[in-house]
């Protein structure tokens, strides 16, 4: 019998020893004390280390492209890590290039912040911002396309045609996730209290946010703006394509034209499956007197009824109909990757250099 009493007393002893030990290390490990996280050489900032450098960042306002939320899936968040970012994890190999990562690329929602780290980021992200706004309208385009305007009151934005930002989706019924979606800006540079987005629904968690929960009136969250896909000051004449919601940055870079009287000729090949995935035709037909030498070339992989008399089959097929030689043309592509893939190949056909082939693939 006081075998036995004597056993539970010691086993009851070592159990509480490793309880106390596993309380103590879950409040050491991970706290790295104070880090000083230098930027681009010039900017130093101590912060708490044991985050992801993502959340490092965003915590002193500097925020980094992150459409997936930081789960290591979209490829956005990368930043060069010059010093102190430990050894590459399996969960960004993917993701990354053998190029960037001999350049010490990283993910930077997986690589954590545990010591002093040098890195260097675009300066323009230090233009990025948040901003508050409330939905101020909302227009079914499509069965799946939405048109947004986000009004910003007194705040302004500025951003370059092309450009994206993102959109804060917040907990909903039935989904207790918060994230970000990167959305290119349909809307006029010079609309800078406002911006309007064209999203398509996908069944994901910012689409159904968007397409059945957010309604006009509506408080919204964003940051931004983001990306290298913009348009460039030249002389040449211009080439547009895109599909579904890929027209959102080419309808701020019509507008961007049609305000700054820039008058270079403008081939637009829009590419759907119906007359019913067509939409803003009033808008785009606008453009034929605003700009001076603009055609609009819609082309329909789908379509059977004969009231459509426009061009059939797919953006590459209608550019090789309507380009001869192209090397003084440059072009602006927004759409899925496989089509931006098949529209650079029918375009390098047509000799238009690969160095002013800009694209936006989603
Ligand atoms: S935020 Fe998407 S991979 Fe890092």
């Amino acid at each position: 019998m006081n075998t036995i009493i004597t056993t539970i007393i010691v086993v009851s002893c070592i159990t509480a020893v490793l309880a106390a030990l596993l309380t103590i290390s879950s409040r050491t490990i991970g706290n790295y004390g104070e880090v000083v996280l230098t930027i681009n050489d010039d900017k130093e900032y101590v912060v708490n280390g044991g985050s992801s450098l993502l959340d490092t960042l965003r915590s002193e306002r500097i925020f980094i492209p992150s459409a997936c939320g930081g789960k290591g899936s979209c490829g956005y968040c990368k930043v060069k890590v010059i010093e102190g970012g430990g050894p590459v994890l399996a969960t960004e190999k993917p993701l990354l290039t053998k190029e960037e990562l001999e350049d010490s690329v990283r993910l930077s929602c997986q690589c954590k912040v545990k010591q002093n780290i040098k890195i260097s980021i675009p300066e323009e992200l230090f233009n990025v911002r948040e901003y508050s706004a409330v939905v101020e309208r909302t227009e079914q385009l499509t069965p799946t396309i939405k048109l947004l305007r986000f009004n910003f009151g007194n705040e302004e934005i500025s951003f370059k045609p092309g450009q994206y930002i993102q959109l804060k989706a917040p907990a909903y019924e039935g989904n207790d996730e918060e994230v970000y979606r990167a959305y290119s800006i349909a809307s006029s540079v010079t609309d800078k209290h406002a911006v309007e987005l064209l999203i398509g629904y996908t069944g994901g968690i910012a689409t159904t946010y968007v397409h059945h929960h957010l309604k006009e009136g509506d408080d919204v969250h964003v940051n931004g703006p983001y990306g290298d896909f913009y348009y460039h000051e030249d002389d040449g004449p211009i080439i547009l394509a895109g599909a579904g919601t890929g027209m959102a940055p080419i309808m701020s870079i019509l507008q961007f034209m049609a305000d700054n009287n820039i008058n270079r000729k403008v081939l637009f090949f829009f590419g759907a499956r119906t007359m019913k995935d067509l939409f803003l035709l009033d808008k785009i037909k606008g453009f034929e007197e605003k700009l001076n030498d603009f055609k609009f070339v819609p082309t329909l992989s789908r379509e059977e009824s004969e009231e459509w008399h426009g061009e059939k089959g797919r953006v590459p097929a209608a550019i090789d109909k309507y380009i001869e030689k192209g090397e003084n043309y440059s072009a602006y592509l927004c759409g899925s990757p496989a089509m931006i893939d098949s529209i650079v190949q029918a375009l390098l056909l047509k000799d238009i250099p690969s160095e002013k082939i800009y694209y936006d693939k989603f």
